[in-house]
């Protein structure tokens, strides 16, 4: 049986769905993802200094804007390893913001990022594609790339509590999106494939416990009723 979290195969997920994602994120979350998008990033303090900032698993660039204006005189990097959307991300680096991103096309997994270097760590919608043994590694890597005191926080669609909002989201999810994706994409399956990441990862409660075992404060953070979870903190 395939194994979904195979990188090779979140890859080419990924790579095949660069052309309808931007449109499809907006989609998924009734719209929401913009708002969560700038209430994770509100949880890291804002900094006028040179510093160093690291978008993770960053797609299209979803979170650039956002980060230039909090830290407006930063080196901003983005990390992806889909070449899809690290090409399409590129287009956008160079019309939107002056070639100023530096996109760092990388396995997360196989972290070759220098160690002690980032003073702000963000990453939204990219936990799911992880199960517990390679949230174990991005854990170990936060770790080791953060500063001391270096902020990070993450987000991630996740199942609500409510049954009533579970059963929405779900067919919302699991049934309606697919058929969105085929209109934008002609492949409902990938679409598809969200949810069912969706369904196993839950929420991060189960990421909160497994970052706490390396050196980092962590709280967990509840965006509309669930629909979306986070975690944030530092190094300590
Ligand atoms: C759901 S998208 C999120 C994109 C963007 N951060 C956003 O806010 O919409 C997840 C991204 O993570 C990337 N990704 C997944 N696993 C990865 C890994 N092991 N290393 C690098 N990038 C990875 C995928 O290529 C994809 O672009």
């Amino acid at each position: 049986m395939q194994n979904i979290y195979e990188p090779a195969y979140v890859k080419n997920l990924f790579n095949k769905m660069s052309g309808s994602y931007e449109r499809m994120n907006f989609i998924t979350s009734f719209g929401f993802s913009i708002i969560w998008r700038k209430r994770f990033l509100q949880k890291l303090k804002n900094s006028d200094s040179q510093i160093e900032v690291l978008d993770l698993l960053s797609g299209l660039g979803e979170n650039w804007k956002t980060l230039q204006k909090k830290y407006p005189n930063a080196n901003i990097h983005g990390l992806d390893f889909s070449e899809e959307m690290v090409n399409k991300s590129k287009i956008k680096n160079a019309t939107s913001f002056q070639n100023r991103i530096n996109i760092i096309q990388q396995d997360l997994l196989k972290n070759q990022l220098t160690s002690n270097h980032f003073d702000f760590v963000s990453c939204a919608f990219g936990l799911k594609t992880f199960d517990n043994s390679q949230l174990e590694i991005l854990g170990k890597t936060l770790e080791l790339i953060l500063k001391q005191n270096g902020e990070f926080s993450f987000i991630e669609i996740s199942v609500p509590k409510s049954p009533f909002l579970k059963n929405v989201y779900g067919f919302y999810l699991g049934k309606i999106i697919p058929i969105l994706g085929k209109i934008f994409l002609g492949n409902p399956s990938d679409y598809k494939m969200l949810w069912n990441y969706t369904k196993n990862f839950s929420n991060c409660k189960e990421t909160k416990l497994i970052f706490e075992k390396y050196n980092l404060e962590v709280k967990y953070n509840s965006y509309f009723f669930g629909c979306a979870t986070g975690i944030s903190g530092r190094k300590l």
